[in-house]
């Protein structure tokens, strides 16, 4: 298997024109194209064309399925229980997303997550329990009624519906990722109003005795935002530190927000940071924007790394024109594409923007380390 296998897509160029010999308008053809390849051993080809399709419509739970199912076939069992939580968030009636969660959890060596998805099957579809399929995968134990199941049946749906219907649509896919690999610490570079920071929370929380102890960590600069700062970083004004804080507390005993410019506040950070106390399983760079400031964060996260490590970058520009010079991460990611250290994916939902100089699209970016580097 190469490494193209299991990162996926390495370009931004999943658009459907990029998909070569079908029919690139026809979502059927593509979908049909995509399982012929998948049955032809070829998972990279296949997600190409499933991306093609969540491209065109990222509600397409049968596209997400099937890229789960190719990450299957490459064993990234996270990245598979990533997708297969993105199809059932399409799909919350339908028993075969919550089968493929099952599937995918359990090969992920994930029990928590395989407890709960069986719970849940089988509220939805008590007949399932005495599938032999659903006994083989699924120990008895983790069927055990327990007191707090309502609660995190109900967390569980809520992340679902979240991943959906937040918006910018490409924010449900670090939902998908926290919820499917329940890290142990998020790091926020860039917190602006917490909204992001508490659905990130509650995702990788999983339930709520989770989403209170997950450890949270949010560097922004907020009340020392400038008009200076705001137009260089092509930025937002973020809310103050107290009322951040005051939002997370409503259900997080485990966050710390830190006040400054991340260019000293990061490295001050990673200086103290001993990472057997407080490994960092899980970054979300979108903070200043300008390539100086971004530069500076990744080179801040790369050293907190580990094998259970993912970044997100937001702010990858597509079709970048030069009213963007100098902003966004485009070069950056595209170096790391590059070092055969890093595993790049960037992810299939685009966001568009109508602005004076015209359509904006913004894509999210993953980074992990390559196994063979660690
Ligand atoms: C685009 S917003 C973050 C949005 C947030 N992640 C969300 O999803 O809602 C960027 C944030 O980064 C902060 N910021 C910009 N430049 C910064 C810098 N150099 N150091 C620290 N924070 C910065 C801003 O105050 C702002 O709140």
């Amino acid at each position: 298997m190469t490494s193209h296998d299991t990162a996926g897509p390495l370009s931004a160029d999943n658009t459907p024109a990029a998909v070569g010999g079908t029919d690139l308008t026809n979502p059927a053809s593509l979908l049909a194209r995509a399982v012929l390849h998948l049955h032809e051993g070829n998972p990279a080809e296949a997600e190409r064309c499933y991306d093609a399709c969540i491209v065109a419509d990222p509600d397409g739970a049968v596209a997400w399925g099937g890229k789960a199912r190719c990450r299957l076939a490459v064993a990234d069992y996270a990245s598979a229980t990533e997708f297969a939580v993105a199809a059932l968030a399409r799909a919350i009636d339908a028993p075969e997303y919550g089968r493929l969660l099952m599937e995918t959890a359990a090969r992920a060596g994930d029990l928590e997550l395989l407890g709960l998805a069986a719970k849940r099957q089988v509220r939805l579809f008590p007949e399932e329990r005495d599938a032999v399929a659903f006994r083989q995968l699924v120990p008895e134990t983790l069927l055990t009624p327990a007191d707090e199941d309502g609660d995190a049946l109900e967390a569980i749906e809520h992340v679902l519906r979240t991943v959906r219907d937040r918006r910018p649509r490409r924010y449900g896919q670090l939902l998908q990722c926290l919820l499917a690999r329940r890290p142990r610490s998020i790091l926020e570079i860039g917190v602006f109003d917490g909204r992001n920071g508490a659905d990130m929370i509650h995702a990788g929380g999983r339930t709520p005795a989770g989403t209170r102890a997950l450890r949270y960590i949010g560097f922004d600069l907020f009340e020392e935002m400038t008009a200076e700062v705001h137009k260089k970083e092509f930025s937002k004004y973020p809310l103050s530190r107290l009322e951040v804080g005051a939002a997370l507390s409503a259900f997080n005993d485990n966050h710390l927000l830190v006040q400054g410019y991340t260019q000293d506040s990061l490295k001050a950070f990673g200086a103290a940071w001993d990472g057997a106390v407080s490994p960092v399983d899980f970054v979300f760079i979108d903070g200043g924007h300008s390539e100086e400031t971004i530069e500076s964060d990744w080179n801040n996260v790369a050293p907190l790394m580990s094998e259970r490590t993912v970044v997100i970058f937001d702010d990858c520009y597509l079709d970048k024109v030069a009213a963007l010079d100098g902003l966004g991460c485009n070069s950056l990611v595209g170096r790391l594409a590059e070092d055969p250290r890093y595993l790049v994916e960037y992810l299939p939902i685009r966001d568009c923007f109508e602005k004076e100089f015209g359509t904006l699209t913004i894509v999210v970016v993953k980074v992990r380390l390559r196994p063979s580097f660690i």
